[in-house]
């Protein structure tokens, strides 16, 4: 039955796991993947989350869930992201959804658009971007076309391109904005760019989708990295968010985000909630328990609250300091190239410039594994194995 079924290749980022699993070198290190891992590079459950679960774990049943998830899990993130300021959560007009993590909320966003979406099944994505981004968008039903984002010469913003391509596309068509820490270069649009890249998207009445996978990991703040979502909602942009708490709460594995749409008003809003649970019920019923549970209980307790924002702060700050030891290793080791980069990039990674064929070499003489594109989750790094990195990386690069 399934002869003509062809071999299909490993997945750009989780296939890098398996390769690392498979390598018995006791030197071997996993920078593919973006999950935290702590000083002794281990994997890291944030304290506040430990205390959540101890809470829950007093209470509450194993039922299912409502279509669109825990209300207060929604209602709090929904809070996180756009802040209590904002006018359409004031208003009652933020139509919002649990989901699978940030993957889920783009999947169910991108049905909700291929559906009803009135004006363009063309979703325009950064070049480059996430890699599941484009299968994700494909297999929703939208076309899927580029803009132009990253500059390879100044291993920065192409801040020009972006904007011509922005001005150049047809009307109304949907646009994917990173919304900090862009995966996977770590460059992201300042404030003032950010306004720009609003004031173009009104004038071309463009329908801005952002993915907010980083809250907090950008700076260490919450609401200083929700910045470009707040700015184009107080700008009265209608957005599309997807929102995910793997990364900012460590829950990768619990599964756990929510996907919104601001509305007009609360009316359209139920409208807009009620086919987004035609959309969910057959893709897979209901959402998981337990992940949204420990994520509402932290964001409604003040004092697990202000503990896990520190939290999130200690894990920017460790990334942040590998980021400059990698910098001094190697200039230190006088590798050639420019790297002021690995320091100015914002977030879990860093688009180090390194080729496909040195990641290869990387892997197969140093047993160290990242994604062919050059990508490395800093938080892969420590004390323990950084040196050990920079002199490998360095030995790559001169060849
Ligand atoms: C990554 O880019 O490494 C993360 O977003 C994890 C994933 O699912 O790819």
């Amino acid at each position: 039955t399934w002869s003509a079924v062809p071999a299909g290749p490993p997945d750009a980022i989780l296939g890098v796991t398996e390769a690392f699993k498979r390598d018995q070198d006791p030197r071997k290190i996993n920078l593919g993947v973006g999950a935290y891992r702590d000083g002794n590079g281990k994997p890291f459950v944030l304290p506040s989350v430990k205390k959540a679960e101890e809470i829950i774990s007093q209470s509450g049943d194993k039922e299912y869930l409502p279509i669109t998830g825990l209300p207060e899990f929604t209602r709090r993130a929904a809070l996180l992201a756009y802040g209590a300021e904002s006018a359409p959560l004031k208003g009652n007009a933020v139509a919002v959804t649990q989901s699978i993590s940030g993957t889920g909320a783009l999947r169910i966003g991108g049905a909700f658009l291929a559906r009803f979406y009135p004006h363009s099944k063309t979703i325009y994505l950064p070049t480059p971007t996430w890699g599941n981004h484009t299968p994700i968008f494909r297999d929703s039903g939208l076309e899927v076309k580029g803009y132009r984002y990253y500059d390879k010469k100044t291993v920065g913003l192409d801040f020009e391109g972006l904007k011509a391509d922005l001005q150049s596309m047809p009307e109304k068509s949907i646009v994917l904005l990173h919304a900090c820490a862009h995966n996977p270069t770590g460059v992201d649009p300042t404030q003032a760019q950010w306004i720009e890249i609003s004031n173009i998207i009104k004038e071309k009445s463009l329908f801005p989708f952002f993915d907010m996978a980083y809250q907090g990991f950008a700076s260490g703040s919450t609401s200083k990295d929700a910045f470009a979502v707040r700015h184009f909602v107080s700008e009265g942009h209608q957005v599309a968010l997807c929102q995910s708490f793997a990364k900012n709460m460590g829950l990768y594995g619990e599964r756990v985000g929510a996907f919104s749409l601001t509305t007009a008003d609360p009316e359209e809003k139920a409208r807009v909630e009620s086919q987004l649970k035609i959309v969910i019920r057959p893709m897979y019923s209901n959402p998981p328990l337990h992940g949204a549970r420990i994520a509402s209980t932290i964001l409604g307790s003040p004092e697990l609250y202000s503990e896990w924002e520190g939290e999130v702060k200690g894990m920017a700050e460790r990334i942040i300091s590998m980021r400059d030891r990698l910098y001094d290793n190697l200039v230190a080791q006088k590798t050639p190239g420019e790297w002021g980069h690995i320091k100015s990039q914002i977030g879990m990674f860093s688009f180090t410039g390194l080729t496909t064929p040195q990641t290869k070499a990387l892997a197969e003489k140093a047993h160290i594994y990242m994604t062919a594109d050059g990508r490395i989750s800093m938080a892969g790094l420590n004390a323990h194995n950084i040196d050990y990195f920079s002199e490998s990386v360095s030995r790559a690069v001169k060849g």
